[in-house]
């Protein structure tokens, strides 16, 4: 396990908005090299799997009908201290919350469509990311 990488994905409201090349941009501009990429979907259950830790929220189900409700981009990172440096670069879960220059202030509309997600541990950005990419799909 490289522990210097983290997960991605632009959600399907920063997809709808035609928000993939800004979103990109301000990755790759933040320094993170993009060692896997792909433009697909989650259906229900996938979703549902993916976001299973958050299964007893009250939030989960919209969450999952969200997810599921449009193409998504799926991406691994590679850059030192990912994690944290991927965190800070989006921004707080909510965007009236996160600061001037992260990606969730510029592109996200609201707590639940917040157009990225990014890994909140070295064993998840793992975990996630073998979830969208066989080993042939990552460099
Ligand atoms: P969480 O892991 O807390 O946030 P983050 O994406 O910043 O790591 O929550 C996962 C997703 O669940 C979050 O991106 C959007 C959704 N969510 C809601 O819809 N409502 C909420 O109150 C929370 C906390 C999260």
């Amino acid at each position: 396990m490289k522990t210097n990488r983290t997960f991605t994905m632009i959600k399907p409201d920063a997809v709808a908005a035609g928000n993939i090349g800004g979103i990109l941009d301000m990755i790759t501009k933040g320094g993170f090299k993009i060692v896997a990429l792909k433009y697909t979907a989650l259906s229900a259950e996938k979703a549902g799997l993916f976001y299973e830790v958050h299964k007893e929220r009250p939030f989960y189900q919209g969450l999952v009908d969200f997810m599921s409700s449009g193409p998504i981009v799926a991406a691994i990172l590679e850059k030192d201290n990912a994690i944290a440096d991927f965190r800070a670069l989006i921004g707080a879960t909510n965007p009236a919350d996160a600061a001037e220059g992260t990606i969730r202030k510029k592109y996200a509309k609201s707590i639940g469509e917040n157009a990225v997600h990014g890994s909140d541990s070295d064993e998840n950005a793992d975990i996630e990311g073998n979830f969208f990419f066989s080993a042939f799909e990552r460099f």
